[in-house]
């Protein structure tokens, strides 16, 4: 009677576990990885709708494994956290702007460097050219991650509280913030302003606080970031085309299978095709907010004088990086074929 018992518990026990067995494995299946992405944008910029479409797309086609989470806002910290986190894999991807990568690659230099493409078109082509981009979107291999895509960040132009900047002269004495790039202070240098790097986030509380005089970014910054809420006087002097980068942990992107990587790589077009399809309208959306809501003023100085000051850099960087020539001479060979429009 006794071994009978025994006999139904060890029954009762095997039915136990394996019921749990069983639920383990139906939950682990179920249990979709989650891919994290932060960038520093708010919901409305082009960025974050177009991630919002990655995560849509990656949802629908590999819902049972991945799910795709935007974290905007910096809300896992700067850009300089966001890569580190991505570098060591605690996030998957993240948006970083080509300026402060260079502290990670030298090969990023290129794309910082003041007017370095004479068109909206040679900015373009350059950018979408693997032959140009390959070897330093793989350049950060080493570093852990890797670039999957790049993002328009449009043109970047100074802007100020007390004054509108016409000639390199008007920045003279003028504490102005920069992204974290050695080459945005050397640029400041050239043109007589004096730099003030630091993160993106920290920007509207320092202008407020009268800490920096201005700064300078594409016009997005003026009504999404609150910045024509302080500077009044934003111009037009076209000193930069610095993309944003996608960068992603190179573990993750080398563990998926080659079927995933291959849906994952159609998102990453899906990311670039939607973004740049915002761009232009969200741009012009901006300027008229600012314009209407903010009574921000626009100047059109001539960015000649400004061009010729911010030179030097061009060949100081070439000396300094040789490897770059190539890179450099492809997209001369671009600005030759869509030259200046004048705009
Ligand atoms: C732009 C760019 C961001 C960058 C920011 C900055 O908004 O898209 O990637 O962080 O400029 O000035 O730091």
């Amino acid at each position: 009677m006794k071994r009978h018992l025994r006999k139904i518990a060890a029954l009762l026990i095997l039915v136990v576990l394996a019921g749990i067995l069983a639920g383990c494995g139906s939950g682990t299946e179920k249990k979709a990885r989650i891919v994290r992405i932060g960038h520093n944008q708010s919901t409305n910029h082009p960025t974050h709708i177009a991630l919002a479409a990655f995560q849509d797309f990656i949802n629908e086609k590999l819902g049972d494994k991945y799910r795709v989470e935007v974290y905007p806002n910096e809300l896992l910290g700067s850009q300089n956290n966001m890569v580190q986190l991505t570098q060591t894999g605690a996030i998957d991807f993240c948006v970083a702007s080509n300026a402060i990568l260079d502290t990670f690659s030298k090969n990023y230099e290129i794309f910082n460097l003041p007017y370095l493409f004479a068109s909206q078109e040679a900015y373009e082509h350059v950018m979408d050219d693997p032959a140009v981009t390959g070897p330093i979107f793989e350049s950060t291999k080493e570093a852990g991650f890797s670039a999957v895509t790049w993002l328009d960040a449009g043109t970047r132009n100074f802007y100020t509280v007390s004054k509108a900047i016409e000639t390199p002269a008007d920045l003279k004495g003028m504490k102005i913030r920069v992204q974290q790039s050695p080459i945005n202070v050397e640029m400041m240098k050239l043109l007589g302003g004096s730099a003030t790097p630091m993160g993106f986030g920290e920007v509207y509380t320092a202008l407020q606080s009268k800490i920096i005089d201005g700064a300078e970014n594409n016009e997005l910054a003026l009504t999404d970031n609150g910045h024509g809420d302080v500077c009044k006087f934003y111009s037009y002097d076209m000193h930069q085309m610095i993309p944003d980068i996608l960068i992603g942990n190179n573990a993750f992107l080398d563990g998926l299978t080659a079927e995933d990587r291959a849906i994952f790589e159609e998102g990453f077009q899906l990311i670039n095709k939607v973004q740049r399809e915002k761009w232009s309208e969200s741009v012009e959306a901006a300027k008229t907010k600012a314009q209407n809501e903010q009574n921000v003023q626009f100047f059109y100085p001539d960015t000649k004088p400004f061009e010729e000051a911010c030179k030097p850099l061009h060949q100081s960087v070439l000396q300094k990086n040789p490897g770059l020539q190539a890179t450099y001479d492809a997209i001369q060979k671009y600005n030759q074929e869509f030259p200046s429009t004048g705009k």
